[in-house]
């Protein structure tokens, strides 16, 4: 869905995010199943800050979680598949995809948030250690392109996302490694969970199974 508010937010975002509008909106109508679910938004990789800036402002009163190392990729190994080692080799847009930090201050200033935390630094210095805390997550939005960092985000912080709440895999459908991280995950957790696409087929997600807590608007019969 592409609401004309989401529009214009992409508009006061568009240089803080890769995402092209479209893919930026198809992010918020995802995130916005969860918006019932308690718990944190958590961005793995988030360049600039722009997408997660967007999420802060669509699901309100959340504290939000961003890694990155700043430095842009890691180099792409065999696993991430003959596309992503000739980009990662070859081509590496946007400067290998590194960032500034200060942008995603000014991000998230710019949609008004003031609770996050920045974690910067590579995913395997940074990520296992703010696990520890067990924070519930309510959306989780891992947009690391390639394997080896998409597979430690899955293994650490999929425990901590909440049922109802969502796990969004940005290059699931345009980088090798990104998927088979996340079916190497599941299938070394033993887990039942089911991938979908998104509404306008621009992404993997899946909807943490699992008992939710009570409603209590429906309790009482
Ligand atoms: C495609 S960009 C993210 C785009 C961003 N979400 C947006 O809204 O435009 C991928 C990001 O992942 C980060 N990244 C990838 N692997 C990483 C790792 N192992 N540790 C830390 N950061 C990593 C890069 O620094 C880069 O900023």
């Amino acid at each position: 869905m592409r609401h004309p508010q989401w529009v214009r937010l992409h508009g006061r975002l568009a240089d803080c995010t890769l995402l092209p509008a479209p893919q930026f909106c198809d992010n918020l109508t995802v995130a916005r199943l969860a918006r019932q679910v308690p718990g944190d938004l958590v961005e793995c990789g988030t360049w600039r800050g722009g997408m997660i800036a967007a999420l802060a402002a669509t699901l309100p009163g959340r504290h939000c979680v961003l890694f990155d190392s700043f430095a842009g990729l890691p180099d792409a190994q065999d696993v991430d598949g003959p596309a992503a080692v000739h980009w990662s080799q070859h081509l590496r847009d946007h400067d290998n995809c590194s960032a500034e930090e200060r942008w995603v201050h000014e991000a998230m200033g710019r949609v008004g948030q003031r609770d996050y935390d920045v974690r910067a630094g590579w995913f395997d210095e940074t990520v296992g250690a703010w696990a520890t805390m067990q924070r519930p997550i309510a959306v989780l939005r891992l947009d690391a392109d390639w394997y080896d960092g998409t597979r430690l985000c899955l293994d650490a912080l999929m425990p901590l996302v909440v049922p109802g709440g969502v796990v969004i895999v940005d290059d699931y459908f345009d980088w090798d490694g990104a998927s088979r991280a996340v079916h190497d995950h599941l299938a070394a957790a033993a887990s039942p969970e089911r991938l979908r696409t998104s509404p306008a087929d621009e992404f993997a997600y899946l909807i943490r199974s699992g008992p939710r807590p009570p409603d209590p608007r429906r309790s009482g019969s």
